[in-house]
């Protein structure tokens, strides 16, 4: 047995954490329909949760956390509502990851940068550098992020590689497209956690989540918090993983 139960209390044990975990945030519409709210106001809800799960993350000593926060479907969503996202994310990247880069986190996008807003990619490589020396953690951003898109966009580069004759498609390996991945020297996720009783993946991060795994609960993403992360980290510590051997 890795793990305690004392009065019930859910008991992480620290010395077998996941390095990086993987969350798609969902829920944020139903959370605002059932207050009666706009959707925008649950979005804002959202954001102010990922940085409530940032900082608990950091505390217990996860490595990495990527958030699937604008996907390359979400386009498809009214005007409106991607609007008020991006000028969430405006004022996220002013405003919360400021206090991330005092609580020594480290900010990395994920996804199709090219694709958004002039002035958002200048925020971002703003954040990047910035915090790049920050040890403490890192969050990785999905921005206009899809898995297909991402494995797309690496692939054309290896194929530019074999065009040009510095690589020959005999030496692709996996650690080639690995490389060519935007998430490349990051560790994949062992966990991969959804809210709000959706079970799909959702086209996030298809490659890197070849043996992770998944939690997923009903909790919707803006009344996710630290007993929500614990318990999904305590479910990942009874798992038994055999990466396909036994
Ligand atoms: C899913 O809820 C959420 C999104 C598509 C957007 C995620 C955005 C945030 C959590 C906040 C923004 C964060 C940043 C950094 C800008 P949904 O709208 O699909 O909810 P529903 O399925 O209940 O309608």
């Amino acid at each position: 047995m890795f793990f305690k139960k004392k009065n019930d209390a859910i008991i992480v044990d620290p010395s077998r954490l996941p390095k990086h975990i993987a969350i798609i945030m969902d829920g944020n519409g139903r959370w605002a329909a059932k207050r009666s709210l706009p959707r925008k106001a649950g979005h804002k809800a959202g954001a102010e949760a990922l940085e409530r799960v940032v900082t608990e993350a950091k505390k217990m000593g996860i490595q990495h956390v990527t958030v699937y926060a604008f996907s390359t479907e979400n386009w498809k969503r009214s005007n409106d509502e991607v609007a008020a996202i991006m000028d969430l994310l405006r004022h996220y990247l002013k405003d919360s990851f400021q206090r991330f880069l005092k609580d020594d986190v480290r900010m990395q996008v994920i996804g199709d940068v090219s694709g958004l807003d002039v002035d958002i990619q200048e925020q971002i490589k703003v954040i990047v550098e910035e915090s790049k020396e920050k040890q403490g953690m890192t969050v990785h951003i999905a921005l206009n992020y899809g898995g297909r898109d991402e494995l797309r966009r690496g692939i054309q580069k290896i194929a530019e590689k074999v065009e040009s004759g510095e690589l020959s498609s005999k030496e692709i390996s996996e650690e080639t497209i690995e490389a060519y991945l935007d998430t490349a020297g990051v560790p994949d996720p062992e966990l991969v956690i959804r809210t709000s009783g959706e079970e799909r993946i959702s086209n996030f991060l298809l490659w890197q989540i070849a043996y992770s795994e998944f939690y997923f609960t009903d909790v919707l993403w803006p009344d996710f918090g630290k007993k929500d992360l614990e318990k999904a980290i305590y479910y990942y510590q009874n798992r038994e993983r055999r990466f396909g051997g036994r």
